[in-house]
């Protein structure tokens, strides 16, 4: 038998291809959250816009798709990524609209949409799109993903876009009536020549402004995904203030150091949290994925917080409904620390946390009891790094392999790691400021196991528990009731 890949308790539509989460918004007493969506099949193309639907953001619905393109219409090629803004009680969608194939001569441009439907199923665009169309007088190598926000009695359209040998660019809008947008000129506009930790690539997408530190002095967290012509990399979070018209960069930081995050969207709920969902893209070969008739699944839940100053980040609260069963632990030596038996298996959480040592710690799952399958997470004190390491998670070649580290500076403070096994996506949380998420394939159906390690075989652990996980759509007894 076949190991099965697909997730359980992430978010994915039941067939067909998924990238960016997008659109979050609670609504007629229920969140949704959108994604681009290719119905059609494994591989990205002509997008559309996805739907679910949630009570309490941990178990979802799936509902029909809600935006498609129209033939021969400003969007005949795709309804690109975008956001959903309240307007005075009527659902007001904000996307781009994609005519063309994808090349310098593809028109890209804000669409409008409303609902009034409680659902959100159903959507009537907007006659006069589009109605925000890129500034003249720049070589612009994109203009796409409108972020809509209400700033006093105005409303702020942000768009992604990038400038030819030059850098990343933001462009502001201001509307008082969200149809009809003045152009207020860049926000920002990224150094391209930047190497290292600076680098910002050469296009930004999905763009994200939102109150952090001190908003009464125009404290903003910018995040911007990067991308350059050829390839998609990941996003970054720059801390700065914005002043109404521009954006100023404080300070940058990566928003998860694994190598299948991107695209991530933000909601504020009721009670301030900033709640972000990304989509993780798969890393293996298209062959096998067209096979399995899916592909991308959306990352948990996670809230972003003030970690000091810096952005940190901490799995959603609610999350621990999706908690099934708590698993009995018997430790087990292993070659360099002890075997979780019990405490395996492929739709698992897993807490622990390891007293300071010196030398590496850390913890492995869906090990093969022999070893050769297995994916590695360490906690470097020394360098103050976290590392994950996927180059032996699978035996099947056509999967990607790969070391990645993310910075980690602990101190004296024990190692607190929350790791989410979601068949072929793993979360990795360490102490509210370190996150990587990355796709492995494991070819075994006995690569389920848990271990901990570090020096001399006899880590410090001071906590260990792990549970096994429900689906997210399948709330045992508490399906929401739909039409
Ligand atoms: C990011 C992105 C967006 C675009 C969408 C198209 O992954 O390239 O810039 O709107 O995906 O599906």
């Amino acid at each position: 038998m076949g190991v099965d890949h697909r997730p359980r308790f992430h978010l994915l539509p039941r067939e067909g291809w998924t990238n960016d989460p997008i659109g979050p918004i609670f609504w007629g007493g229920r969140y949704h959250l959108f994604h681009q969506a290719n119905p059609e099949g494994a591989f990205w193309a002509r997008p559309h816009w996805g739907h679910f639907a949630s009570a309490d953001l941990v178990h979802w619905e799936h509902l029909p798709i809600a935006m498609s393109p129209t033939q021969d219409g400003v969007d005949a090629d795709g309804c690109y990524s975008g956001c959903i803004v309240d307007h005075d009680g009527v659902a007001t969608m904000y996307y781009t609209g994609v005519r063309g194939a994808v090349g310098p001569a593809q028109q890209q441009a804000t669409c409008v949409a409303t609902s009034t439907d409680p659902d959100l199923r159903v959507w009537a665009k907007y006659p006069g799109n589009p109605v925000t169309v890129p500034p003249v007088g720049y070589d612009l190598l994109g203009f796409r993903d409108p972020f809509v926000w209400r700033d006093g009695d105005r409303w702020r359209q942000l768009v992604g876009s990038g400038i030819a040998g030059r850098g990343g660019a933001l462009f502001l809008y201001a509307s008082t009536d969200l149809r009809s947008w003045t152009f207020l000129g860049p926000a920002l506009i990224g150094d391209g020549r930047a190497q290292g930790e600076d680098w910002t690539a050469l296009m930004w997408e999905c763009p994200a402004l939102l109150p952090f530190g001190a908003p009464d002095g125009g404290g903003s967290v910018l995040l911007v995904s990067l991308h350059d012509e050829t390839r998609t990399h990941y996003p970054v979070a720059m801390l700065g203030s914005f002043d109404g018209r521009e954006f100023v960069p404080h300070r940058m930081q990566r928003m998860d150091f694994g190598p299948d995050y991107y695209a991530p969207c933000v909601m504020v709920d009721a009670r301030g949290r900033r709640i972000c969902w990304g989509w993780a893209w798969e890393a293996r070969a298209a062959g096998t994925q067209g096979v399995a008739g899916w592909a991308g699944v959306l990352t948990l839940p996670r809230v972003l917080t003030d970690h000091g100053g810096r952005l940190g980040v901490e799995p959603l609260d609610e999350l621990r409904r999706l908690r099934s069963t708590r698993l009995p632990v018997t430790a087990e030596p292993c070659a360099d620390g002890w075997r979780a038996a019990g405490a395996g298996g492929d739709t698992i959480e897993v807490l622990v946390d390891i007293a300071p040592v010196d030398g590496p710690v850390g913890v492995r799952v869906r090990c093969s009891p022999d070893g050769a399958e297995r994916t590695e997470i360490t906690y470097d004190r020394a360098r103050a790094v976290l590392r994950v390491d996927r180059d032996h998670a699978s035996l099947d070649p056509g999967a990607l392999g790969g070391v990645y580290e993310g910075p980690l500076a602990l101190g004296a403070e024990p190692l607190r790691l929350r790791v989410f096994v979601d068949r072929s996506l793993v979360e990795v949380y360490a102490n509210g400021v370190t996150v990587a998420t990355l796709r492995i394939y494991p070819s075994r159906p006995d690569s389920l196991g848990v271990e901990v390690f570090g020096p001399g075989g006899d880590p410090p652990v001071t906590r260990f528990e792990a549970y096994r996980m429900g689906s997210v759509f399948d709330p045992p007894g508490a399906r929401p009731v739909t039409r």
